[in-house]
């Protein structure tokens, strides 16, 4: 039956002929899906020069990078390039206030200046292998949600150890469309990855939160690492001793240029997409998750913003929190923007209408779809209203910091009380260890802004849920207090312990006699009354809707499958490695507005403001500009570029990703999206979906002639 499946999916993709843009592609399907397509779009190369388990492939020049982004093998010394913001936290780290390469750009000006990073992964593929049959071995129809997972759960375990036997490989399983098809991997992590060389943030980050996912970009985006290997060129733990990895495969880099409707594909690890949404799911998605959790981020950035202004201290406590809050606020609002203007809802329902008359054919499925369609309505008008209630907790009262602190108590508490017990004989000596911690809170709180916040989430939920929707504790807090918000987040703040460093302090050297103390705290309270109801009355509810809501969709997916012949069906990004492929391309994002498809550093001039944190430009990229001395790196016509965009169906996790050309070469490094097509992630638009890139020859031009470095370019293997 499985097998059945894939055939399908082969088939029917094979049938009607995948189109480009659209689609994260499984690399060791190309030679049945794509191959033909991509090279009638201008693809010079074979399925098998991307993917192969028999020879070297492109896929051997790719990694995962950190765990969340993507990142490309550049030499035979095992350099890699991936994004600045893919990097960022391990440049932060080794930034002092002496020498802080985050404003002023880190270079290694050989191997031995290298810096280590702990904890820091480079994870290749080794192969990947369709499992649907053997994780359903003994499967029974009968066998209830749980005992269907914990069978493929148990199978899967055994397949990845056999896969890995007698090596220092991994494995892992993933679940594809819907749990209709299983891919194991076989991969090959290594785990001294050391920086070689970052931008200073200006460059690296030009732009900031004001220009993140928009279009026209001149963000210099990227950093340098390089992998280091045992000296049997194995994965090994970190040792001065290790020498740079020799790769399997590395980029080769063009510098000879792009032009408008040249072929493209990015190769990298698209995170999670939800391309086969039921039209109710959209519709909860645009109208409620996105709204709500989009307001509720807004007035905390509003806040935040107000008291990072303020205080140089704040902002420097603050500034990855802000980034990363800001990072997705900007996207789901993009998202549901596009999806109002693409008119998500009603594509969706059209889309299931035409379904359900190819099914007529069949009275059987007939009446299995319509029951399946009609339990989708029933269960997203159900979850729906959990689903706001989620967001308000998680988006809204976990935004207060103090909230998020309150956390770590609960832990407190039990261990404590484990000790009392005589159950626990080490806590005094374990808990002095997170003493620091509870205490060092107290050292980076800007307790002014964290009142905001709090009286700021504690109206917004109020106002936003029903009565009976929010937790009774908050609501007849909010009720005796007539409302007023304010007045609870300082009479917390004022009268809580574990908001008062000193006293917290006193309590802290005698904590498993008072517990109690912590327990009635007010904002131990506030947060574990919270917790209770959302452990109890929401979490519940989501966690079984969303685990019927999987069973359906896998049942509506076999059924798209079988029925759907006119569609191409590619899986949902799910974090494994994928190829999609477009050409470059500009857009028309809006009624009178045109993008081009590309960027130059005269843009950046242009930007240039001094009194703007976002748009500070260096002397020194001033002068060069000044000069043109942009050496082997200019166009044709003697500019330099600094961006492009194309139509490749990219996501999160693709930063740091290879632009590659039509012969697989480097042209440039992936780091984001334009703002207007952020709602690919759920439907993709060709007219106004665009992936935004590096472009290749700016980062060399930054290495060479900025950071003088030019001794890492002759490491490389350049296409002129
Ligand atoms: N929007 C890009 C991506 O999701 C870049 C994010 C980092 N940059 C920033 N300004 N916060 O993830
Ligand atoms: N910046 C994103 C990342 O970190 C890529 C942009 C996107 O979501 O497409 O993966």
């Amino acid at each position: 039956m499985k097998k059945l499946l894939l055939a399908f999916v082969v088939l029917f993709s094979v049938s009607v002929g995948v189109k480009a843009d659209e689609g994260m592609w499984l690399p060791y399907l190309l030679k049945q899906l794509n191959e033909k397509d991509m090279k009638k779009n201008g693809c010079k190369l074979s399925a098998e020069d991307i993917y192969s388990i028999n020879k070297s492939s492109l896929k051997d020049a790719i990694v995962q990078f950190g765990g969340g982004c993507t990142g490309e093998i550049i030499s035979d010394k095992g350099l890699l390039l991936t994004n600045h913001h893919c990097g960022y936290g391990q440049i932060a780290n080794h930034s002092t206030v002496e020498k802080d390469y985050l404003t002023h750009g880190f270079w290694a000006m050989n191997q031995s200046e290298e810096l280590p990073n702990p904890g820091l992964t480079a994870m290749f593929i080794i192969r990947m292998e369709d499992v649907t049959e053997k994780v359903n071995k003994n499967m029974q129809t009968y066998f209830s949600a749980v005992q269907k997972d914990s069978t493929i759960r148990a199978n899967a375990k055994e397949i990845e150890k056999e896969a890995v036997k007698g090596t220092h490989y991994e494995s892992f399983t993933r679940p594809f469309y819907y749990g209709n098809m299983y891919i194991m991997f076989v991969t090959e992590t290594f785990k001294d990855v050391r920086l070689v060389g970052a931008p200073p943030s200006f460059i690296g980050k030009f732009g900031g939160d004001t220009d993140n996912w928009v279009w026209p970009r001149h963000t210099g985006d990227f950093s340098v690492f390089r992998i280091y290997a045992g000296k049997d060129n194995k994965p090994a733990e970190y040792s001065k001793d290790n020498v740079p990895y020799v790769p399997k495969r590395s980029l080769k880099i063009n510098i000879k240029g792009t032009e408008e409707g040249d072929f493209t594909m990015v190769y990298g690890f698209p995170g999670r997409t939800q391309e086969y949404l039921f039209s109710d799911g959209v519709d909860m998605l645009m109208n409620v998750n996105d709204p709500v959790r989009v307001s509720l981020r807004e007035k905390r950035l509003e806040i935040m913003d107000k008291y990072m202004k303020a205080d140089d201290q704040t902002r420097i406590n603050y500034a990855a929190n802000y980034a990363s809050v800001a990072n997705y606020w900007k996207k789901w609002l993009g998202e549901m923007t596009g999806l109002k203007v693409s008119k998500a809802v009603e594509k969706k329902k059209a889309w299931e209408k035409l379904f359900l008359e190819q099914v007529a054919t069949n009275a059987e499925d007939t009446k299995k779809f319509n029951d399946l369609f009609n339990e989708f309505h029933k269960i997203y008008e159900e979850y729906t209203g959990y689903s706001k209630q989620q967001d308000y907790v998680t988006e809204g009262l976990f935004g207060i910091n103090a909230f998020i602190y309150a956390r770590n108590f609960e832990k407190v508490i039990n261990e404590a009380k484990k000790f009392k017990d005589g159950k626990n004989e080490n806590f005094n000596k374990d808990f002095e260890k997170t003493k620091p911690t509870l205490i060092g809170f107290h050292k980076t709180i800007n307790r002014e802004m964290d009142i905001q916040l709090m009286a700021a989430m504690l109206d917004m939920y109020d106002k936003g849920l029903k009565k009976g929707e929010k937790v009774p504790y908050i609501d007849s807090m909010i009720v005796a207090y007539e409302g007023n918000t304010l007045r609870i987040a300082k009479e917390i703040y004022e009268t809580s312990t574990i908001l008062n460093k000193d006293k917290l302090s006193k309590v802290l050297d005698d904590v498993a006699n008072k517990t109690d103390v912590i327990q009635n705290d007010p904002m131990y309270l506030l947060y574990s009354k919270t917790m209770t109801h959302y452990n109890a009355k929401i979490r519940p509810y989501t966690t079984s809707y969303e685990q019927r809501l999987t069973e359906m969709y896998k049942i509506y997916m076999e059924g798209q499958l079988k029925y759907m012949k006119g569609k191409q069906f590619y899986p949902d990004a799910n974090s494994t490695l994928r190829l999609t492929y477009g050409k470059i391309k500009g857009s028309k994002p809006k009624d009178g507005i045109k993008y081009d498809y590309y960027t130059t550093i005269d843009g950046i001039m242009e930007k240039e403001n001094p009194a703007i944190d976002d748009y500070v430009v260096f002397p020194k990229l001033k002068e060069l500009y000044a000069k043109k001395d942009y050496g082997q790196y200019a166009d044709k016509n003697g500019k330099l570029r600094v961006a492009f965009i194309a139509a490749n169906h990219t996501t999160g996790g693709n930063s740091g990703s290879p632009v590659l050309n039509a012969k697989g070469e480097l042209i440039g490094t992936n780091f984001d999206r334009a703002w207007e097509g952020t709602m690919s992630d759920v439907m993709y638009n060709p007219d106004i979906c665009r992936n935004i890139t590096l472009d290749v020859r700016y980062t060399l031009f930054i290495i060479d002639k900025y950071a003088g470095a030019g001794y890492l370019v002759k490491e490389m293997n350049i296409v002129k």
